[in-house]
């Protein structure tokens, strides 16, 4: 059996990672073998997106990189779409797996059912209702197409059967990207916070004294924001950066790795001089997954737009303020049992929910088959349908 799996994206990596080794070990003792093909669009290209997660991660290297880069939305899955077409032709896979929700996930899924391939959605039937997100988007269009949809909660599953997905193509097999998180759980923890900031601080930024993250027990909050909706307008990203810089980092320092696209939003709008200059918002270049994941084990409170960031602190407990309005996420929530509110980009929202989840404690919380057995679950789950 061949399998083509793809990645396009930062949030793709720490989900096939997993993916990827349960098949060699699959294929050290199985009568049949897997041939396994691993296909990188190049929609994140440089090494901080891209490189560094494959090297922490022990992801091999892609087999082939479609080299698609950044673009608007129609180019990114049209280039993705033409350059994967070829690629099926030569490759004839049995099945070719997407993951999550980026432009890869769409275009590949289009391009491999036009081509009459078998298609794998891992992370099907999320949904947030908001058709606005591009992300959105592409999971309806993946989702519809998809002939084995694997859901990450129950809610999911219950989205896919509304909207008359057949029961026969749904399996839920839990969250595999908490596979990942419990198989470098402890790799990361050995990391120290302190170097982790020293070694990735954005040069140009003037900083006192870092020292203080010593400290077990000195605090800090963790931030990432790069969502189109949050941060491609003066008028809403402006608003944002005031609150950090006038009131919640007087408060507790914010450490915040900063995504490309926002750090290009932030020069173009000018505000990028004064965001770098103050020593309590701490800019640091994009992360690896290890340092991340240990950031995050010690902040005092996440603020991001990010999905896979509400996930992980749902599991590790970090009381997590989730800029956004909706979210795909639900099981993620408070008040479904995980650690994050929704505040959207209200300022007197975020400022509301900042006060109140300072008093709040570290809860982790485990949905159902977030257990780092996922891509096992996976692996039968396509073999199953294979017969
Ligand atoms: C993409 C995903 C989003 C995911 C995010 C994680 C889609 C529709 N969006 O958004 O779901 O949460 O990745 O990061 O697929 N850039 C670089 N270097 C890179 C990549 C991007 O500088 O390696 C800059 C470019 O200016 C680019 C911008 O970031 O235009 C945005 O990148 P893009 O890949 O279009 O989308 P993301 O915002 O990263």
């Amino acid at each position: 059996m061949k399998i083509i799996s793809v990645v396009g994206a930062r949030p793709n990596f720490m989900k096939i990672a997993p993916f990827i080794k349960i098949i060699s070990h699959h294929n050290k003792s199985a009568e049949i073998k897997i041939e396994h093909m691993l296909v990188h669009t190049g929609q994140h290209y440089d090494d901080r997106m891209s490189k560094t997660f494959f090297t922490a991660l022990n992801i091999p290297n892609a087999d082939i990189n479609l080299g698609i880069g950044s673009g608007s939305h129609a180019e990114q899955v049209g280039y993705t779409m033409i350059a994967f077409e070829k690629v099926l032709i030569d490759e004839k896979p049995d099945w070719v797996i997407v993951l999550g929700d980026v432009n890869a996930t769409l275009a590949c899924s289009v391009a491999a059912k036009k081509l009459h391939i078998k298609v794998c959605h891992i992370e099907a039937g999320l949904r947030s209702g908001d058709e606005r997100m591009p992300e959105e988007i592409n999971r309806l269009v993946t989702d519809r197409l998809s002939d084995l949809l694997l859901t990450p909660d129950e809610l999911s599953t219950e989205n896919l059967k509304n909207e008359g997905i057949l029961e026969s193509k749904i399996e839920f097999v839990g969250n595999i990207m908490i596979d990942t998180l419990e198989s470098n759980i402890v790799k990361a923890s050995n990391l120290v916070a302190n170097e982790i900031i020293k070694d990735n601080i954005i040069k140009e930024q003037k900083s006192n004294d870092l020292n203080i993250f010593n400290s077990p027990t000195s605090h800090f909050n963790l931030m990432t924001m790069h969502r189109p909706s949050n941060v491609d307008k003066k008028e809403i990203l402006e608003p944002i950066i005031r609150l950090l810089l006038d009131e919640i980092s007087l408060d507790i320092p914010i450490i915040w790795p900063i995504h490309p696209r926002t750090q290009n939003k932030l020069q173009q709008f000018g505000l990028w001089d004064e965001v770098i200059l103050n020593d309590k918002l701490i800019l640091l270049n994009p992360l690896g997954y290890h340092e991340m994941l240990k950031l995050n084990t010690r902040a005092k409170i996440m603020l991001t737009d990010s999905g896979g960031l509400q996930e992980e602190c749902t599991v590790l407990g970090t009381p997590c303020l989730t800029l956004r309005w909706n979210t795909e996420r639900p099981i993620t929530l408070r008040k479904n049992g995980g650690a994050s509110v929704l505040v959207g980009n209200s300022i007197s929202r975020i400022r509301e929910e900042y006060k109140y989840t300072l008093q709040l404690k570290r809860t982790p919380d485990r949905p159902k088959l977030w257990d780092g057995k996922t891509a096992l679950r996976v692996l039968e789950a396509i073999l199953k349908a294979t017969k």
